[in-house]
Formats: C-alpha cells, structure tokens, sequence
C-alpha cells in the first residue's frame, strides 16, 4: 500500500466516524445512562433487608422494578445505535459511585444518598439528555427518555416521606462530590476534583449483608409454620385437612403470603453478590423481587380487612437467618428449585378450598401468586446454571441442588430456630384466635 493510499484509508475511517458522531454523541449518553441504572439495581437492592418499614421494603422493590424497565428499554433503543458499546459490564467510575453509597452503617443515612444525591442526579442527566438531543431525529429515544423523567419523579415523591429531615448525613456531601468529580452522571458539567484528603470508604471497607434483617417494630419469631394451634398461626396439617373452615384457610394463606417478604429480604442479597451477571439476569430477578413483594402485600393488605391487628402477627426469620450464610447461588438453588417448585401441590389445594367462598379478590390473587410462582420456577432453571458458572461451580444442577438440601438441612439445626417470640402465645395470632376471627371454634 503506498503512503497515500494509506493516509486515504486513514481519513476515510475519519470521515466515515466523523459522520455518525452525532449519532455516536447520544448512543454514549444512552449508555452512561443504561450502566447507572444497572448500578441502582445491583447496589440499591442491599437496603432492601436493611430498612424495617414494611411499606418502605415494597416501595424499594418496586423503584428497582421499574430502573430495571429502564435499564433494559436504554440498551434495547442504545443497540439500534452506532457506538452503544457491546455486552453489559458497568465502568469503574459509576460503580464507585454506588458502592460509595451503601457503606454507612445507618440504612436511612444510606436510603437518604439514593434519594436526595443519587437519583436526582438521575432526574437529571436525563432531563440534559432531552435537552442535548434532537427532539425529531432522536424522537425513539426522548419518547422513552420522557416517560423515565417522570418515573424519576414520582420515584422521589413516593420515599420523601420516608427521609428523614436531616440533611446533615456526611454521606450525602461525599456523593456530591464524587458527583462534582465526574461532572454529573453524564459529564455535563465541567468536572471538580476531589480534594487530596477524600477518602473512600470502599477502599477500607468491604461490603457485606447483615445477618438477619431488619422488620422494625413488627414483633418477630423464628417460623411461622407448626403444628401446635396454641402457638403457631399456620398449622401445617389444618391447611390439607378438609375439615378445616375455609375461612380458616383463607387466613392462613394471607400470613403465608405475608411472609413471603423473607424472601423479599434474602432475594435482595443476590444482586449485589453477582456483580459480573448479564444485565437479563438482573432483569429477571428484578421481576422476581418486585414479584414476591407483591405477594406480600397480598397478605399485609387483606389480613386487615379480616379482623387481624398486624402489630400481632410475628414475622418469621428463619429463611433468612439461614441462607444468608449460604453461597447466592445455593440461595437461589434453595429459593427456586426447592421452596417454590415445592409450593405447588399444597397451593392447589388452598386454591380449590378457598373457592368455597365466593371471594372473588382471593382467587384472583391466588391465581396470580401461581402464575407468577411457576415464572419464577421458569427463572430458576434459566438461571441458575448461569450463577453457577460465575461461581466457578461445576458440578451438573442437580447434584448442586441436591447437596445444597442437604447443607441448608446442616445449616437449619446451626442457625434456624433461634429467634425467640417477641410475643406471649396469648397476645400474637396463632391459630386458635385465627379460628375465632374467622367466627368458629375448631
Ligand atoms: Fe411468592
Ligand atoms: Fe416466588
């Protein structure tokens, strides 16, 4: 090739990128925008056992539903673009951002970063995203763009009454300067350095989950299943025996329903342990999340309407207590191929009992808890062998299910069973007052 045969390649190449840089321009926006939100999901999920409102948990799992939409919608319009950028990994900067966030001890100090700091920044870098682009060119993406906006919007409207009025958290400064240090999400803003005696509080300090999670006022207690109608509000052998009221039933379904935010909590636990996942990955177990809170507040908002005072009803820790110190992959392992693919026969049955009584509102939310459980089922077997790859696991699925029964069977009898009662028998709802709420005497 001679010299100028070579220099006419060259500026081809040139002129060939100069001409979709405008285009290229938006796509790098798109995807600043696509790894912030991937970050918020993965690191804004460890608040979730954190926080003890009840309401609080539900509002939290829903905003990382819908950054989730977001997420997904940005790399689905970014790979229509030149520049976007292939595979899902987030760079450094963002993610120091986020794992900046989640360091102090105190989880409203943390829940006030991601809310006062973090996702105006958000707010903003799209609204400067409708502002950079063309509105008639780049119409697909200010359409999406503008729904966003206003998810952001209502996201901060619905947790203000959660923040508390101090602004004086040391964390919120920090992030404003780390914020400042990298002109905005977006680099929209000339750019501050951080001062030479800034430091990281990730550089010393290793993030790891808390051991039980939090449930705030709520009285607690290791499990809420048993045999005994003295004690326990579910009483395993009343829920298959056909003598039992089906309005007996119909309580007992709502408290296990209720306590499906246990896996609300250690669900949660999951996305920051797998940091390297593709984003489908998180996107799933986002729905998963957002799902099982759901079914949560199926019981925490019917179980009022049936005469239960919820300040009575124990919350059960078990669950939790124990995977949190097995592997994510053996959490995940336990949660979708053991507990849930387990629930089915006796849900069946529940189903058809509660049927007897013409209440419209709780066959219909049984019927969307079984749909949504047999999706999550459907994850797991999507799923899981892609967190054992991560892991470095390479035993087939079933010999890693199966071993994993028998270690969380290990791990019951070290960690399981050691919460005591908040409440005397007499005060909590166990099954007897469960009978005469529901007007019997069994
Ligand atoms: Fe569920
Ligand atoms: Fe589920």
């Amino acid at each position: 090739m001679t010299a100028s045969n070579a220099s006419a390649q060259r500026s081809g190449v040139r002129s060939k990128t100069l001409r979709m840089a405008a285009v290229q321009e938006m796509a790098g926006l798109l995807r600043l925008l696509f790894e912030t939100e991937r970050e918020f999901i993965r690191t804004a999920t460890v608040l979730i056992p954190r926080v003890g409102d009840v309401e609080l948990k539900y509002l939290l799992c829903q905003h990382v539903w819908e950054s989730a939409g977001h997420a997904r919608l940005l790399r689905e319009r970014g790979s229509e673009m030149s520049g976007f950028g292939k595979g899902d990994s987030v760079r450094s900067d963002i993610a120091k951002l986020f794992e900046e966030a989640i360091r102090p001890e105190d989880e409203m100090e943390c829940l006030a970063g991601f809310y006062r700091v973090i996702k105006p920044a958000i707010l903003d870098a799209y609204r400067h995203y409708l502002e950079a682009t063309h509105h008639l060119a780049d119409w697909p993406s200010r359409h999406l763009v503008q729904e966003f906006v206003a998810d952001e919007e209502r996201h901060l409207e619905e947790v203000r009454p959660y923040l508390s009025e101090a602004n004086a958290y040391p964390l919120l400064r920090y992030l404003s300067c780390v914020l400042d240090s990298m002109g905005g999400l977006l680099g929209e803003r000339p750019a501050v350095d951080l001062s030479e005696d800034f430091r990281w509080a990730q550089d010393s300090q290793k993030y790891s989950h808390p051991l039980t999670c939090n449930r705030g006022d709520y009285p607690i207690c290791s499990s809420v299943f048993g045999h005994n109608p003295e004690e326990d509000p579910i009483v395993r052998e009343w829920l298959e025996d056909p003598d039992t009221d089906a309005r007996v039933i119909r309580l007992m379904i709502y408290v296990w329903l209720m306590m499906e935010l246990d896996a609300v909590d250690y669900l949660a636990t999951v996305f920051y342990d797998t940091r390297e996942a593709p984003f489908d990955l998180h996107y799933d177990l986002a729905r998963h999340l957002w799902d099982e809170s759901r079914h949560s507040a199926f019981g925490f908002r019917q179980l009022p309407r049936l005469g239960v005072d919820l300040n009575t009803l124990e919350h059960s820790l078990d669950l939790y207590n124990i995977l949190i110190h097995m592997s994510p992959p053996e959490r995940y392992a336990m949660m979708t191929m053991e507990f849930e693919s387990g629930s089915f026969p006796t849900k069946a049955k529940i189903m058809d009992r509660v049927r007897e009584l013409n209440d419209f509102e709780a066959d219909t939310l049984l019927a969307f808890d079984r749909n949504d459980e047999q999706n999550h089922v459907r994850y797991g077997h999507r799923w899981l062998p892609e967190i054992l790859k991560l892991f470095g696991e390479t035993r087939p699925v079933e010999e890693f299910v199966a071993a994993t029964r028998e270690r969380f069977g290990e791990l019951e009898g070290l960690y399981g069973g050691k919460v005591p009662h908040s409440l005397p028998p007499e005060e909590r709802l166990t099954g007897k007052r469960i009978c005469s709420l529901a007007g019997l005497t069994k």
